[in-house]
């Protein structure tokens, strides 16, 4: 007996191997004790609905997908950096702006200033809008804390969202995204910190589920991220990278070594670099957005990744200076359209792929019996709209555990 059991609609299960967006039409999907208990077309069910279920629902000839899964965010910080989207408009790089002062850092000022409340009310607020297009699961660093107390409100405050609204929040945490004021020109005095302080209170706390680095010219270099890697591993915490995204510093290679969840960013990876990954079975996470946003020209991998059997996944990357991206709709336009994704690809990136990055392929990103029940419901003819319409959200429902809401 299913508690709920959903009828009148189309289903892109997203399983892989199957059909173009594992569709099928006229589907069925039965669900109990917040799994999907039942899968396929509704002329297999194996009995009479009424039977089957204690309440059968019309999804009045929607699309289902599974819930959208966003695997890489920073979603907790307080104000914003609009006048650097200025000065680079002005000809300011990336660099340049961080160098002087502003960049991650300002952002970490004005966290560090910000009570709890504030970061929980705003980090708030952006949750709303990505679930309002089916987000079901979502990861949020930290890393505009970069000192003990601020970094671990800000995983408090990931960790409290996820209880307070119906989303899975994965937490993960990013001690090493930059160089905070008080360690200038002591970079392995601050690595020796995170590693040593910050990280394994964050790990006893249990408040981070992994350890990600900014391993760039201007964040860490390789040796300092190992120092991270390792002393992850030592509390059992799984890491993952930003990796490659404005120069090529051998992040992919080591993402793969550290058999990463993934490496994120790629746009400089070389080539034995991206086979590493598809060998370790890391996860290569695409970023349109800050790429749109801070206008790059070298495009990631995106060959070289399916040659190597590389699992793509797409996600905002929503943070306040490369990426002030609210919209996982249009993460998934800008994949296609900047990247050439496939719409499947992009949808297969921000399902299947993106709890894979997440280390959640095994219970979430499918619809398929056993998962959880995480499913977002569309108005649309075909799964290739969600890539195609900007700025429109056909989203009509989403169930997350079973629950509608
Ligand atoms: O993913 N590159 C490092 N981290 C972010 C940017 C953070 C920021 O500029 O505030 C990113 O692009
Ligand atoms: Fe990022």
């Amino acid at each position: 007996m299913y508690d709920t059991l959903w009828l009148n609609a189309n289903l892109a299960t997203m399983r892989s191997g199957a059909a173009p967006y594992g569709a099928i039409h006229d589907g069925a999907i039965g669900i109990a004790g917040g799994k999907i208990a039942w899968v396929g077309a509704r002329a297999e069910l194996p009995g009479e609905a009424e039977k089957l279920a204690q309440e059968v629902c019309d999804a009045e000839r929607a699309w289902i997908t599974p819930g959208l899964v966003d695997c890489h965010t920073h979603l907790v910080y307080a104000g914003n950096r609009a006048n650097e989207f200025e000065m680079r408009l002005g000809g300011a790089t990336y660099e340049d702006i961080a160098r002087a002062g502003g960049g991650i850092v300002s952002t970490v000022r004005k966290t560090r200033d910000a009570s709890d409340i504030e970061l929980a009310t705003t980090a708030a607020a952006r949750l709303k809008r990505l679930m309002d297009e089916g987000v079901t699961t979502i990861e949020i660093k930290s890393g505009y804390g970069l000192d003990m107390d601020t970094e671990l409100r800000m995983l408090r405050v990931a960790r409290m969202l996820g209880s307070t609204a119906p989303v899975t929040v994965k937490t993960t945490f990013l001690g090493a995204h930059a160089l905070p004021e008080e360690y200038k020109g002591r970079p392995d005095a601050y690595i020796d910190f995170v590693a040593d302080e910050v990280l394994p209170a964050a790990a006893q706390a249990g408040l981070a589920d992994a350890v990600d680095a900014f391993c760039e010219v201007i964040g860490f270099t390789p040796a300092q991220t190992i120092r991270v890697f390792d002393a992850a591993g030592a509390h059992g915490l799984p890491v993952k990278l930003h990796a490659d995204q404005r120069s090529d510093f051998g992040g992919a290679a080591l993402a793969a070594r550290y058999k990463a969840l993934s490496a994120d960013h790629l746009e400089f990876a070389g080539e034995p670099g991206i086979a590493a990954m598809g060998k370790a079975g890391t996860v290569g996470v695409l970023l349109p957005g800050a790429f749109y946003f801070l206008r790059e020209k070298q495009l990631p991998p995106v060959d070289a990744m399916r040659r190597h059997g590389v699992p793509i996944a797409l996600a905002t990357d929503s943070n306040p200076g490369s990426s002030p991206l609210l919209s996982i709709l249009l993460a998934m336009n800008l994949a296609c359209t900047l990247f050439r994704l496939t719409p499947e690809e992009a949808l297969a990136g921000i399902t299947r792929n993106g709890a894979k990055a997440l280390g959640m392929g095994g219970t979430h990103g499918t619809i398929e019996a056993g998962k959880a029940a995480d499913l977002a419901f569309w108005q649309v003819g075909s799964p290739g709209e969600l890539a195609y319409a900007m700025g429109a959200n056909p989203c009509v429902k989403v169930v997350r555990a079973g629950e509608a809401s």
